[in-house]
């Protein structure tokens, strides 16, 4: 179900709202006059982007929250319910990485990604739920990733806990219906890579500068499709035609598409040699920043896509010719 009253009318919490998507879809839902309500762990930044969503049009609130505490998240509603009255719509978007061989990522970091991306989320909702079922309804919205459906390698924590996502999701959407709250929507978002100061903000245990694998789609992009979401809701959305077209591929032959972005990831998201460092995992460094600065990598958006379209087009007379062959035996 959409939101029970119109985007210019509803309170929207944000997490992870100081930099990138956050701060581009606060931006885009202060567009429509919607209330904001922004929560992240850096509150200069905060403050920044508040203001920012003034001039635009929306009423905000600022609320510092770390999202692996679950009482600061219940705080962070409950602040939110005393200024504005009602919560119509939650969005999951904080997020942390580590980039490296499985092998290689200290366990305390593998630990803090699954803390923030997966556990964050869990105390998300389960903030939101009691709030948005006394309003008669509402959207949660969790920006996953593509690599919620799909793999690549040197991002096994981010993946294992963007899949985690995903499930988490799909159980409390079916838990909502059984039990006739139905009126409460769980959305997740699929983008493919964006172009955000993520990829600077990571942990590094990989000895080489960590680049976004192209294409880069701008923020914009998802900013848009979480607002979309809002007006009508979908289990999933997809951010960026590559990210669609590669969980499509995924689901149409996984192996070959596994080894294909094994290879891919291996090549394309590592630059000059660098030091180990533990980014923004265990402190808040975001800068109000929406873009990442990889204006490059978003030009090789075309070259890149029509690669894509290449082995997508490759991939399905594969699985036809094998499909074929299966049935003539
Ligand atoms: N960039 C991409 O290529 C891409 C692709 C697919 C999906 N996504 C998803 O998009 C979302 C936004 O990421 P982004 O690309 O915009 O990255 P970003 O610029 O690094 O933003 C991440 C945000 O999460 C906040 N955060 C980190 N740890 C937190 C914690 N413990 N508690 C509260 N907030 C925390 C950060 O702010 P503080 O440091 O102030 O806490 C920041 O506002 C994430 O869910 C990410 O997984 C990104």
């Amino acid at each position: 179900m959409p939101l029970v009253r119109t985007l210019a009318d509803a309170t929207v919490v944000i997490t992870g709202a100081s930099s990138g998507i956050g701060a581009a879809t606060a931006y885009a839902l202060a567009r429509q006059g919607s209330t904001v309500v922004l929560a992240a762990r850096t509150e200069p930044a905060l403050r920044e982007v508040a203001g920012r969503c003034r001039e635009l049009g929306g009423r905000t609130l600022v609320v510092p929250t770390d999202v692996t505490d679950a009482d600061a998240v219940r705080r962070l509603a409950a602040t939110a319910m005393a200024e504005f009255g009602r919560i119509d719509a939650w969005i999951n978007n904080a997020s942390v990485g580590t980039i490296g061989l499985f092998d290689e990522i200290p366990a305390a970091e593998f630990r803090r990604v699954l803390e923030v991306n997966l556990l964050g989320t869990a105390n998300g909702i389960r903030a939101a739920l009691p709030h948005l079922s006394a309003g008669g309804g509402g959207v949660v919205v969790n920006n996953a990733a593509v690599l919620a459906e799909v793999a690549m390698p040197y991002q096994s924590p981010y993946n294992a806990a963007k899949h985690g996502v995903r499930g988490l999701a799909d159980t409390i959407r079916q838990e909502l219906r059984a039990t006739g709250r139905g009126s409460i929507s769980i959305c997740t978002v699929l983008p493919a890579t964006i172009d955000t100061p993520f990829f600077r903000h990571a942990a590094n245990r990989s000895g080489r500068q960590v680049l976004p694998p192209p294409p880069v789609y701008p923020p914009e992009v998802v900013a848009e499709t979480i607002v979309r979401l809002l007006r009508r809701p979908r289990r999933e959305a997809y951010a960026g035609g590559a990210a669609r077209l590669i969980g499509m591929q995924w689901r149409l032959a996984p192996a070959l598409v596994e080894r294909v972005l094994g290879w891919y990831g291996r090549y394309t998201q590592f630059g000059a040699p660098a030091p180990d460092s533990t980014g923004n995992l265990f402190r808040p460094d975001a800068g109000a920043t929406v873009e990442g600065g990889w204006p490059g990598r978003r030009r090789q958006l075309v070259r890149i896509s029509a690669a894509f379209g290449l082995a997508a087009a490759g991939t399905a007379v594969g699985t036809a010719a094998a499909l074929a062959r299966r049935m003539n035996r």
